[in-house]
Order: structure tokens, then sequence, then C-alpha cells
């Protein structure tokens, strides 16, 4: 993963590239770093941890410059430490690197170089990368363009790079293959980065490099990009995606807890100009203008990682049961590698919230180079996914900062309920009322979710009963199943406690076998269709002396009268529990992690965006 920013122009670059590392730090928060190119000089910066841990450990420095390159880091190749930490040098010291990707020959490489004589700084890939660079130009008698693009002909693998030169501080270059990269046009001045948010505010220009481009920046020179035959690319400029930026924790605590709350109104806007709230009918654009495409799809295959992935385990249930079309769902890091029978009769939906995960990405072009047609759900305007896919249906959640994903994932799930009744009724595979009390449903939702946020202070205390567990099994069927596999993966990610979802109908099958006075067991226990063998199974639990809390309807007598714990929910579908039922068991994670002291917004080895597979 990692993020990358870089300044030239003429104005200081130090706080320009600290700003733009804070809005990347979603990538990664291992270790960060700049360097800062003078005449003559270039100064490098780095520091283990977080960017204020960078901001501090420099403050005393001279940070004088006008051009720079910077790096937030999440650690592939080698710890998180202050040597691994990009910038990384060339031997001589004249060239600095940022890399986010992976060079995957780059132990080949090294060999090579270590015969003939180089000594390593680091145990990182990106090294390798700046000393081949360096070696071509001394050893080649290159100059820096073309080193780089001897020095990409040869690597395999992912990488968005800039580079510095001592000896030519008036030009950055940078370069991108399967990892992301913009580059923002100002006046007389570039920026460089690895999304668009460290460079709104500063100007509304960027352009995205192609796979295998190399854009020079040279101060006060328009924009050229090359590709690695140095045959020069033309380039679109395009506007910076409104509503982005940095955004505050606006009085809460953390991120999450914002974006947990925000919920409501994320559903509003997801709804928005998409639901007629008088006609009680959905229009997607996307459906409307590849209507003939979906509705003749013999199959849909949905490709996501993570939280992606199990709102799209929800959306093969919205698809099969209103679209009566076959779904299957793929975690696309395995699909990319799967030889899947896929043909243009398809239809492949990819989910993502950042936009930019690497193996949903793969997974796109894998299904695009066999005709499959190509449907994106993504949340980051412009983003990597966006650009690729064919059509698609924004979340528009805005921005998600903390890592755990919550708002995000109620909004794809919003997005899959919209997309399969709108070509449920283009298909004509929904009798009317159930299609218009669904869409009546749904506008119901975001008062229900603000019911819900009411236990907040409630799932607080409970919370603190649970700090003491090192397991957590999370049980629900039909619609929850993947609610409760999106529950044990919140609670695992930010609060460190081992977790398992199940479908509740599995435990006899084996996991029973865990169920002790210790085990506490999260039932999704809501009344709908399941509700008795919900009952039963809360009952095996319960007679193996298991703990159980139970997310229950309001009202709920009986499974309230068994379990040690309830959470209610407001009634509605069955289809619909998702959306209501996630909000509990987000809180009950956030919370148990807040007990556990835990950093909420950025756990340990995690990262926002996931751009290496
Ligand atoms: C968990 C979480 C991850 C992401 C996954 C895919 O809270 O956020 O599991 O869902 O890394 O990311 P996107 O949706 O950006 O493709």
């Amino acid at each position: 993963m990692c993020g990358i920013t870089g300044y030239i122009g003429t104005r200081d670059a130090w706080p320009i590239l600290i700003e733009g590392l804070k809005r990347l730090e979603y990538r990664g928060y291992d270790s960060a770093g700049v360097a800062l190119v003078k005449k003559g000089a270039i100064s490098v910066y780095k520091a283990k941890g977080k960017v204020a841990d960078l901001e501090n450990s420099a403050a005393d420095k001279d940070l004088s410059g006008t051009a720079g390159i910077a790096h937030t880091r999440w650690a592939t190749h080698g710890e998180p430490n202050t040597v691994n930490a990009h910038p990384h040098l060339s031997p001589s010291g004249r060239l600095a690197i940022v890399h986010n990707g992976i060079i995957e020959n780059y132990s080949t490489i090294k060999s090579r170089l270590q015969e003939e004589g180089y000594v390593f700084r680091s145990t990182t890939d990106t090294e390798v990368l700046v000393y081949l660079i360096e070696y071509l130009m001394q050893k080649q008698g290159k100059n820096l363009l073309e080193a780089v693009q001897s020095a990409l002909r040869e690597v395999i693998g992912a990488y968005a790079i800039a580079l510095a030169d001592r000896d030519d501080p008036d030009m950055l270059i940078a370069a991108r293959k399967s990892s992301p990269l913009v580059i923002g046009i100002g006046d007389g001045e570039f920026y460089v980065a690895s999304d668009v948010s460290p460079i709104a505010g500063y100007t509304d220009r960027v352009v995205y490099p192609e796979d295998e481009e190399i854009a020079v920046l040279r101060r006060g020179v328009p924009l050229k990009i090359v590709n690695l035959m140095n045959e020069e690319c033309s380039h679109e400029v395009r506007p910076v995606p409104e509503n982005i930026g940095l955004t505050g924790k606006e009085g809460f605590p953390h991120f999450m807890l914002k974006e947990i709350y925000e919920q409501p109104d994320c559903i509003v806007d997801c709804m928005r100009g998409r639901v007629d709230t008088s006609l009680g009918t959905v229009r997607l654009s996307a459906v409307t203008e590849n209507a003939e495409r979906l509705s003749t799809a013999k199959r849909f295959i949905i490709v996501a990682c993570g939280t992606s992935w199990h709102a799209g385990l929800i959306g093969k249930q919205y698809l099969e049961t209103f679209c009566r079309v076959p779904v299957e769902v793929a975690y696309a890091s395995e699909f990319r590698y799967s030889n899947p029978v896929i043909d243009d009769s398809d239809v492949v939906i990819a989910i993502s919230q950042s936009g930019e995960t690497a193996d949903t990405l793969a997974a796109i072009e894998l299904a695009k180079s066999r005709g499959a047609f190509i449907y994106g759900i993504c949340n980051v305007v412009g983003s990597s996914i966006a650009r690729a896919t064919d059509t698609g249906s924004y979340i528009h959640v805005g921005p998600e900062v903390g890592v755990a994903s919550t708002k995000a994932f109620t909004g794809q799930v919003a997005v899959l309920l919209l997309l399969a009744l709108n070509l449920a009724e283009v298909k004509g595979t929904m009798k009317p009322e159930a299609y218009h009390s669904t869409v009546k449903a749904l506008l119901e939702i975001p008062d229900k979710m603000r019911e819900v946020l009411k236990s907040d202070k409630g799932i607080a205390e409970l919370s603190r009963t649970f700090t003491y567990a090192h397991n957590f099994i999370y049980l629900g069927r039909g619609f929850s199943y993947p609610v409760a596999l999106e529950g044990a993966l919140k609670l695992k990610e930010i609060s460190y406690i081992h977790a398992e979802g199940y479908p509740a109908a599995e435990m006899k099958h084996g996991p029973i076998a865990l169920i002790d006075t210790e085990m506490p067991v999260v039932f999704i226990a809501t009344k709908n269709t399941m509700y008795e063998k919900i009952l039963s199974n809360v009952q095996e639990i319960k007679a193996r002396k298991g703990r159980v809390l139970a997310v229950v309807t309001s009202g709920d007598k009986v499974i309230s009268a068994v379990a040690d714990n309830v959470l209610d929910v407001p009634e509605t579908l069955e289809c619909l529990d998702p959306l209501l039922v996630s909000i509990p068991l987000q809180l009950l994670a956030y919370h148990i992690a807040v007990c556990k002291g835990k950093d909420v917004d950025r756990p340990r080895n995690l990262a926002k965006s996931v751009t290496v597979e």
C-alpha cells in the first residue's frame, strides 16, 4: 500500500508534503519520510510511526526547499523502522525515491547489483529500484529519464514512484504501473500523489497517468508524459472531483464513531435522485443506460474483498431474490488467479469503497479480457476501479477515514438493493406490491437507523463486560449471515479479539465444541422467516452455557427471555435487516476496542486502501 506525494514549484514544499501525507495516512502509517531537494543537496527526514511523529522529529531542522517527495508506509518488504522508511537514496545520494507497490523481481536485481559491489542499507524492494536507476546512469551513461525507462522495463510488479535528483533540482519524475498516481497541475508547479486528496485545495486540474507512463515535472514547463519506449503520450486534464479533502472528527472522539453516526444521512444521500419518493420507484442511471446488457445477463459475478465482499454476499441475495438471476460472489484475490469460466454473457460487479484495491482491480481486468461487462460500486469518485469499469453507481457516503469500514458497508448494501430493485423492475421479475413495499421500507431506514443509534450509550456500558474475552462467535442466517461475518471482522480488526462469523445452523457441525461459559456468542435474531430456527440455535448455545448477546426486533419477548443480553432494532423487512443490525455490531466492536485502549481509527497492521495484492 503506502501513500506517495510530491511537489515542485515556488512554494515551500515541506508543509504541502506533510499535509499531503496526513491525507494519505489511510494508506499506511508504519513510518513516514520526506526528501527535500535543494541545489547541490537532498535532505531526508524519516521517522518510524505516523506523520505526526515525523513532524515532531523534524521540528528543529532546516525544512526549506521548493521541491520534494514524501511517503507514508505500510510495510511489505522489511520491518517498519527508520532505515526501511522511504525516501530511499541511490548509492551516491544523488537520487531519492518514494514508491508504492511491490517490485516482485527485486531479489534477482539486488543479487546482480551486489555482485557489482553495491551494498544496500535497507531490506526494501524500493531501494533496489533506485540503485538500479543510478547504476544505469553511471554504467550506461543514461540521463535520469532514460535510466528510469530502462529500469521500469526490467522490473516486474507494481509501482507508483516519484524521484528527485540532487543534480537537477528543477525536475521531479513520477511513474506508475498498477498502483495509483495523480499529477496536479498548478501555476508553474506540479503536485504528485497517490490520490487527489493531497492535491485538492491547491489546484483543480489533475491528470491520471496510465500504466507504464512517466510524468516529467519540470518547474515552470508544461507537463510531459512519455511511455517506457520514450514515446510522448497524450493526457487528459480533468477537474478534481467535488467533496474531496480532509474531513474532521466534528466533535466525535474517533472517525469511526462519527462515520457510524453518519449512516442515516448516508443512506439518504445514497437514495437521492435515485428513489422517487412520490412514485415509490428506483432509477439508477447505470441501469437505465445499460438496461439491455444488464437484463439479459446470464449470470452476475460479484468480486470484492473484506467488508465489500460481505456486502456482496447480501447483494447476491437481493439479485437472486428480486431478479431471478444466478449470482456468484468471489474474493477478488482468488478470482484473479482462478481461470474462471466467464464470457460476454456475464456481468461482473466490482465492489470497493476505496476504488483502489489491487486484487479487485486485477479481477476486473481479467473479467474484462474475457468479455464480461463490468459494473462498479465504489465510494471514491474518480478512483482507479471507478475508471476501469464499464458503468457503475457510487455509494455517495462521503470520505471514510476510519480504517474499519462502517458507512461504506451500509452504503454498498443500499446501492446493491437499489440495483436489484431497478433491475427487477426492468426484467419484470418482482411483483409490483413487493417492489413498492420494499422501496417504502427502504425510505424508512434512515429514521430507523437514528433510532438504533440511541442505544449507543447502553452498548458502551455493555461493552465493558466483554473486554475479558479472547474469542467471539457471531451467528446469523439468510440476510443476516453476512452481517455476522461483518460483525466479527469489525471486532477482530479494531479490538484484536479473535472473532468468527458462522451461519447459525453450522455450529453443530463443529464449532459448538468451542462453547463454554467464557464464550460470547452474538446472535442476529430479528423477527423474520428464520426466527424459529434461530431460537433453536440460541437454545443450543444456552444448553452449553455460552453467553448469548442477541440482536432482536424491538418488542421481542421470546429470545430476550433466553439470551443473557439483548440489543434491539426496529422492525423492518427481512431483506433490510442488514442495514439496521450492522449498527449495534459496529458500536459493540467500537466500544470494546475503546475499552481495551486500542487505536480504533488506525488499527495495527492495517491500512485503509490495500493497493498491494
Ligand atoms: C474492513 C475493511 C476492509 C475493506 C477491504 C476492501 O473494515 O475496510 O476489509 O473492506 O480492504 O477495501 P475496498 O472496499 O476499498 O476495496
